[in-house]
């Protein structure tokens, strides 16, 4: 802010929007159709990602007064991860469709204000060559049918020091998304998002080695056919618990039974996600399942939230029903399309100062001091 009012005095404006509620609309202006469709799409008729923004809208903050705000501090400590907010980016795959640098460019924005990133199985650079570049950083995986490349996943992870394993349930098959089926586009099929499976030995080993032009459309139907697996089932955590020594995070969950069946197979959080709308159309906002999972499992497990959060004063809001932290999906995505690792950083630093002064000006110096009480 003080930044921003510093270089007016030069005559100097900020290059991209600072409400971030209208950066979809900049995006859809400025962005490749195609690209931006992908990212902003949902699945269906958008009921639910209509949903996820209708609930943001129907919770109001009510501030409080003469609280000594002084010493504002929104640092938190999530499964042992310190973090100078609770905020995190949400994995998001195949970044390339939107700028050359892809997920390097939003991992170095990333470590340069300490937010963790937590990569996609999905990107469109090795999970190698994010490490080299990155902060604190979490790996998400998409659970593939061969468990031995599950399990090479879970090792090349392990080795270039991602710390928590988020894993998501809700998407082992992509959803009816009639954007990208109207213009028939899935970044994967062209190569983009596959980097990671492409540059594993396991993946390799199964189609005769190095991924060359000869073996590429292969390669790519081994990808197809292996990327998600409709089979799992609670039973199979246990697979996973022995494998993977850090924290793990279910990602995905949306059922209040499910919440209590993460925390009685012992995982150690939760994300209440829809996946922003993409994936079941007519599902529940995810907002208005948060405080009754967090009621639930609160207690027991990390509660982390996603689905619908554009501003500052949103993540407030998700904070205040009981999140323990926020991940940020499209709108880091929008900023890394308009401007690269410049674009992150100013939607992460819009974010992030918006919530902070959120914070002060609602009467809460700590993140823990946001609570129910301060909703209407
Ligand atoms: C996603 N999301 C996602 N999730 C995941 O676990 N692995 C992935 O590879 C992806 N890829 C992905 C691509 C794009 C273009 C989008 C928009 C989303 C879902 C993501 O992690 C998160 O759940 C939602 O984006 C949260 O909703 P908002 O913040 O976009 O409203």
């Amino acid at each position: 802010q003080h930044e921003i009012y510093l270089g007016g005095l030069g005559d100097v404006l900020p290059e991209f929007p600072t409400d971030l509620s209208t950066l979809e609309a900049v995006a859809e202006e400025r962005l490749d159709p195609r690209a931006f469709g992908y990212v902003a799409g949902a699945a269906g008729s958008g009921a639910t990602a209509r949903a996820n923004r209708a609930a943001f809208d129907r919770w109001r903050l009510v501030p409080r007064m003469l609280r000594d705000v002084s010493g504002i501090d929104l640092s938190v400590n999530v499964l042992g991860t310190p973090m100078p907010a609770p905020v995190l980016l949400a994995p998001v795959g195949v970044l390339s469709i939107l700028h050359p640098e892809g997920e390097v460019a939003v991992a170095r924005a990333a470590a340069a204000l300490g937010v963790p990133m937590i990569l996609s199985t999905a990107a469109s650079r090795t999970m190698e060559e994010v490490a080299e570049v990155a902060g604190p950083r979490w790996y998400q995986l998409y659970w593939p049918k061969d468990r031995d490349l599950a399990e090479s996943f879970l090792r090349r992870a392990e080795a270039s020091g991602y710390e928590t394993l988020v894993v998501t349930l809700d998407t082992f098959k992509l959803a009816w998304r009639p954007r990208d089926l109207d213009t028939a586009y899935l970044p994967f099929l062209h190569g983009i998002g596959v980097q990671n499976y492409f540059s594993d030995p396991v993946f390799r080993a199964a189609v005769g080695g190095e991924i060359t032009e000869e073996n590429r459309l292969q390669a790519i139907l081994h990808w197809v056919a292996n990327f998600g697996d409709p089979t799992l089932t609670w039973d199979d955590l246990a697979w996973l618990r022995g494998r993977w020594d850090g924290p793990i995070v279910l990602k995905g969950i949306q059922h209040l039974d499910d919440a209590r069946r993460a925390a009685y197979a012992g995982m150690d959080g939760i994300v209440v996600s829809n996946h922003g709308g993409r994936q079941v159309d007519g599902a529940v906002a995810a907002l208005d399942q948060l405080p009754k999972i967090v009621d639930t499992v609160g207690d027991r497990m990390s509660v982390l939230f996603d689905s619908g959060v554009r501003t500052g004063a949103d993540a407030a809001k998700a904070l205040a029903l009981g999140a323990e932290a926020v991940l940020v999906g499209r709108q880091y995505a929008y900023g890394l399309g308009l401007g690269g690792e410049a674009g992150v950083r100013h939607v992460l630093r819009c974010l992030l100062a918006e919530l902070e002064l959120t914070l002060a000006l609602c009467g809460a110096g700590r993140v823990g001091e946001l609570g129910r009480d301060l909703l209407a």
